[in-house]
């Protein structure tokens, strides 16, 4: 195996105008260097976009730089070492044009959708006519930072050619997706293309998409013919991966005398890049939470010198959620009234965008049961209010989470053995969420096994696809696949137990037995039961095998709104002086249908609960406006919260039952804590200070008093 290290640009914009191949293949250990003037042939240019879900990709096609850290050239040597030096020795030249950074960098244009193709403007009744009518009004503008995913492992690959046959190691939320757009690249079939990635380091939506710099770890392997290893550097991972674009919101608002909302206008602005089409839906999430009889939100961008943004950590709902939910604090305050009881007073019964009625809605027992706990009832009204006994100014706030309940395309097989064992197979994934061990209990439940005599496979792509680990809907999406394929090959061993005289089950019909502890019962008498095995024995069969699908289920999609729901409350203490802050207490609420495992769960929310202090007070990448380089690609400057920084986090599991979103009543855990919490942040750090910070990340200098 070779070791292959990314050379990567250091201006925004330009062309590169030399590289000094000859140095660096002077260098011992050296193989090879990739550059545009030698890359292995593609079947498809790497510009080529033929649906919204394939995104442009820096495949060396030619000597332009599009943004900072973009893939220049490939060094391919013996061991790491010299791979690392050989692409030190480059010693790139460069044409460079102006970097544009920001969002005001160019001209603003209405993008043609946002997100997975919503619209850019979506209008319900007459909001200027709302804002008219209102007794009270705010409008008001937020700003969040550009961040990047930051997963633990970077991206990462082990490419391994064998004639048009390619072995891959690397991480994927999505093997038939990645495979597709592989094959298409090189020009061979999916089933040429065996992916391993059974395991990821985090994902947070960088390996939703397989990316430029995975791309390029298998072209060359196909150059010098031998396994090629190439692993991203941290700093390598601000450019060519995705990251979440900065936005900029103005939410205008009017209230009643009674509290009650008139008017509801959510703007964004953001930024994508100069090539291809990601638009942050951060206006979105004012669709589903509160009820207005008029809503319109809209969208527009420029485009700037970066790498394209992607999906990252409820995308839309993240952004739009710190800035709506810091909205609503504001509108409360105008009409003195508790934060938590205007939200009791204006959460939506149904989806106040389409009229839809949820398909179930535990919002408000995730309100009264986290200010139960949170000890909510004894704030007072007015900020400032509250010092602990060091003096800090102690704060509390209160965020609404939500997010949607998607479902995608998967399938599973289930086999069924004569020595009383399972297998199910599915090729999904565990980012480190613990999916697996749910999935696991799906298929023993499935099968009517216990867990320990099921084998559960997965994680690679010779395995039914199953599907996307994303969009918070891989328990979902995959469960139900799984439960499907249980389903499928019980009902095959029912069929060979109650259609034969032998058997005690005979003539129950399928309908008339069930599975459990690796035998099937018959429904109205359980003492007539026989086991897997002896079925299948008698049959003089070894084994037994079933196939399920899952995917949304559109009868029911188009007639409720499914979303997860929550309510989180924290606490913050601030030096008054210093304008230092530290959250102190997290308590989210949270319904999200059924629950599978109640401790991965509680980890998956409190982890998103993270991300939200995250994203309230530490994350941010600074772009130099002059060179349009992130100045802080590294896991010491980019700051994320450790242990220290999250002193007590609690997550409530809110039962809910929801007969609509699929069979199994699952929602969804994995995005909706970032959703409210950074809001409830930012609103505890007002009602600490009496200062309302509108720009995030919160850093000290924005809370420290004006000296008068
Ligand atoms: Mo996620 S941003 O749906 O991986």
């Amino acid at each position: 195996m070779l070791y292959a290290v990314l050379a990567v640009s250091t201006i925004a914009r330009g062309r590169v105008t030399f590289l000094d191949v000859q140095d660096v293949k002077a260098h011992a250990g050296v193989v090879e260097v990739m550059t545009p003037a030698n890359k292995p042939a593609l079947a498809q240019d790497p510009d080529e976009k033929t649906n919204p879900f394939m995104f442009r990709l820096d495949l060396l096609q030619n000597d332009r730089v599009r943004y900072a850290n973009q893939p220049i050239a490939v060094v391919i040597a013996e061991t790491l070492e010299d791979a690392t030096e050989g692409a030190a020795l480059l010693s790139p030249r460069y044409d460079t044009d102006p970097a544009r950074i920001g969002l005001d960098a160019t001209e603003t244009f209405v993008p043609p959708g946002v997100g997975i193709g919503n619209p850019s403007e979506v209008h319900r009744g007459d909001v200027e006519a709302g804002l008219a009518a209102a007794s009270k009004q705010i409008e008001a503008t937020y700003e969040t930072s550009s961040q990047y995913h930051n997963a633990m492992e970077p991206h990462a690959i082990v490419a391994v050619w064998d004639g048009d046959t390619l072995s891959i190691d690397t991480p994927s939320q999505g093997l038939v997706m990645a495979q597709g757009r592989i094959a298409g690249l090189f020009g061979i079939s999916p089933s040429n293309i065996h992916i391993r990635s059974p395991f990821l380091g985090g994902g947070f939506g960088s390996k939703g998409f397989i990316s430029g710099p995975q791309v390029l770890g298998i072209m060359a392997a196909r150059m010098v013919g031998r396994p090629v290893k190439l692993v991203l550097r941290r700093e390598q991972m601000y450019g060519p991966v995705g990251h979440r674009a900065p936005t900029r919101q103005t939410l205008r608002m009017g209230a009643d005398d009674d509290g009650k909302l008139t008017a509801l206008d959510h703007r964004t602005k953001t930024t994508s890049s100069t090539f291809d089409d990601f638009f942050e839906p951060a206006s979105d999430i004012s669709h589903a939470l509160y009820a207005s009889a008029a809503i319109s939100t809209s969208h527009e961008a420029v485009r700037v010198d970066t790498g394209t943004p992607l999906f990252m950590r409820a995308p839309g709902e993240a952004t739009g959620s710190v800035a709506l939910e810091s909205a609503i604090d504001e509108m409360a305050q105008a009409c003195a009234m508790d934060p938590l009881a205007f939200r009791l007073k204006n959460y939506a019964e149904v989806e106040p965008i389409s009229g839809k009625p949820f398909s179930s809605k535990a919002l408000r027992d995730c309100y009264t049961q986290g200010a139960e706990r949170f000890g909510w009832a004894r704030r007072p009204l007015a900020p400032r209010q509250m010092r602990d006994h060091d003096g800090l100014l102690v704060g509390w706030g209160v965020g609404t989470a939500t997010f949607p309940a998607l479902m995608f395309q998967a399938q599973a097989k289930a086999v069924l053995r004569q020595d009383g064992s399972g297998v199910m197979e599915i090729g999904a994934h565990d980012m480190g969420q613990g999916a697996w061990t749910a999935l696991a209990q799906i298929a023993a439940d499935g099968l009517g096994l216990d867990i320990d005599q099921v084998e559960f496979r997965s994680g690679t792509s010779d395995l039914p696809d199953g599907g996307i680990a994303g969009g918070s809907a891989h328990t979902a999406t995959a469960g139900m696949a799984i439960y499907n394929a249980g389903a499928d090959v019980v009902a095959r061993l029912a069929d060979l137990a109650t259609n034969d005289d032998r058997s005690p089950l005979f003539g129950a019909g399928n309908a008339g037995v069930i599975a459990r502890g690796g035998r099937l019962l018959r429904r109205d008498d359980e003492s007539r039961s026989e086991s897997y095995s002896d079925i299948l024995g008698r049959a003089g069969l070894a084994e037994i095998e079933g196939q399920g699908n899952s995917a949304a289920n559109q009868a029911a999609q188009s007639t409720y709104a499914m979303y997860a729901h929550g309510a989180v409350f924290a606490e913050v203490k601030v030096d008054p002086d210093l304008g230092q802050m530290r959250v102190t207490r997290v308590v989210g609420a949270f319904a999200a249908g059924r629950i599978i495992n109640p401790r991965m769960v509680r980890s998956q929310l409190c982890g998103g609960m993270i991300w939200g202090v995250s994203f309230a007070l530490h994350e941010h990448a600074v772009m130099d406006p002059r060179s349009g380089r992130p100045m802080n690609p590294n896991l010491g400057e980019y700051h994320i919260p450790v242990n220290a920084d999250v002193p007590s986090v609690e997550a409530i599991v809110v039962e809910e039952r929801d007969p609509h979103v699929n069979a199994l009543g699952i929602k969804g855990v994995g995005e909706i804590g970032i959703t409210g919490t950074a809001g409830a942040v930012a609103n505890a750090a007002w009602h600490a200070t009496g200062i309302r910070v509108r720009k995030f990340p919160i850093t000290l200098d924005r809370l420290i008093e004006p000296q008068s």
